[in-house]
Parts: structure tokens; sequence; C-alpha cells
């Protein structure tokens, strides 16, 4: 077997979460803890590829080898990943990225009143779809964490976004631990379920199946 299955792929990887800003002190956000997209970087990196990964603000340390992008904001993640789409040959969006954010930022810390708060949230692009409309040769790969209609959603997604592989999981088995139970679902109905294991382990297989996939395509 070839221990460098990915060598001189251009592998473009986003984790982590988004921040959304309210005013200079506040922003919205969600839990991801960015670990299994700093873990799919490691394992591609490790088989040969050559990785970018574009990363919201998480604890992790960088990886080894891999040349990293910090952003903030989805439309910071959307430019950084528009610009690098082209010339990566592999896409893999496990970011969790904000749907909404602040329609206005205050430019002064917001005041307390007595009354309520009220934010009006407008959305942000996807970007997934976005690169989905527009790929031509690059594999894409997303996430989609559920907390019901697992089946169903990621169909779903698999297909609107445009996709060779969608990793499935309920919300409950990936978020924040350091353990998934997944499901794959290819482009044309192969499925292939997964134990729960070490998202390290997560990674080497979603790596296993790009290179799978790399490989059928120049065929
Ligand atoms: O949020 P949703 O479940 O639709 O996310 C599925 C996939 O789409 C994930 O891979 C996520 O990174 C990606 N996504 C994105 N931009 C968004 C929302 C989601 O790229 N604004």
């Amino acid at each position: 077997p070839d221990d460098f299955p990915l060598k001189g792929k251009k592998i473009l990887v986003t984790a982590g979460p988004t921040q959304e800003a309210l005013d200079p002190v506040r922003y919205f956000s969600n839990h991801s803890s960015g670990k299994m997209g700093y873990a799919i970087a490691c394992a591609a990196s490790r088989t040969g590829a050559e990785v970018t990964l574009v990363t919201g603000p998480t604890q992790l340390e960088a990886p080894q080898g891999v040349s990293v992008v910090q952003v903030n904001s989805a439309r910071d993640m959307y430019e950084a990943v528009i610009k690098r789409f082209e010339a990566a040959d592999v896409v893999v969006k496990a970011a969790a990225v904000a749907d909404y954010r602040p329609e206005t930022v205050s430019g002064q810390k917001i005041k307390k009143g007595d009354g309520p708060l009220l934010v009006k949230m407008v959305r942000n692009p996807d970007i997934l779809t976005e690169i989905g409309a527009r790929k031509t040769h690059q594999l894409l790969v997303g996430f989609a964490a559920e907390t019901e209609n697992l089946e169903e959603n990621a169909q779903r997604k698999l297909e609107k976004k445009r996709l060779d592989l969608l990793v499935a999981n309920r919300a409950e088995d990936g978020f924040g631990k350091d353990t998934n139970k997944v499901t794959f679902f290819f482009a044309g109905g192969r499925r292939q379920a997964f134990e729960q294991m070490p998202k390290r382990r997560v990674a080497e297989e979603i790596c296993r199946a790009i290179a799978g996939l790399l490989e059928t395509s120049v065929l």
C-alpha cells in the first residue's frame, strides 16, 4: 500500500467556528472546537498533501507542515477560501460557519437599557454552496452535524452543495468531543458507516476516502 496517497495534492481545509461581531467587545459564535478540521489537516499532511488550513479562532496549535490562515467572520472565511479555491485539488469544509451575522456592527459598545435588545441577523454566504456551484476539477468534502433526520438532511446537502463526499454525524456524537461516530455519504449513493472512533482516526478514514476518489477520478 502507498504510504503517501495524497502526495503533491493541494488540499484546502477549513476548521473551527466563526465569530460574528455585534460591537467592539461582543460576538455571536458556536461551540466548534476545530478538532476535526485540524486532525484532517494533520492526516492529509502526513500522507504527503500540501495543506492550507483556513481556521476560525480555536485553542489548538497549528499542525506541523501546514500553512495556516487565521480568520474571524464567515465573510473572512469566504474570501480566504474563494481566493485559494481555483488552485486546490480538494476542499474539505469542516468549519462550523455561522449562518447569520448581525446586520450592523455597532462602532461603540452597546449600553444596556431596561428593555430587551433586538438584534437583526442577516444571512452569511454559504461557502460550500458557492464553491459547489463553481467547481471544475476540485473534489469537495462537506460535513453535516444534525440533531434530527440525519439521513435525509445528509442526502439533501450532498446534492444541493454538489459534494463528492459528505461526512455526517449526530450533533451530540461529535461537537466539542475528541471522538465522533460518522457515516460517509458519497455522490452516487454509496454509504459507509463507522463505529465511534477518535477524530484522528476519522480524519485518516476521510483521507483514505479522498485518496480513493482521486484515484477513480483520474481513471
Ligand atoms: O450548516 P450546514 O449543515 O449546511 O453545513 C454543511 C456544510 O456546509 C459544512 O461542511 C459547512 O462547513 C459548510 N458551510 C459553509 N458555509 C456556511 C454554512 C455551512 O461552507 N455558511
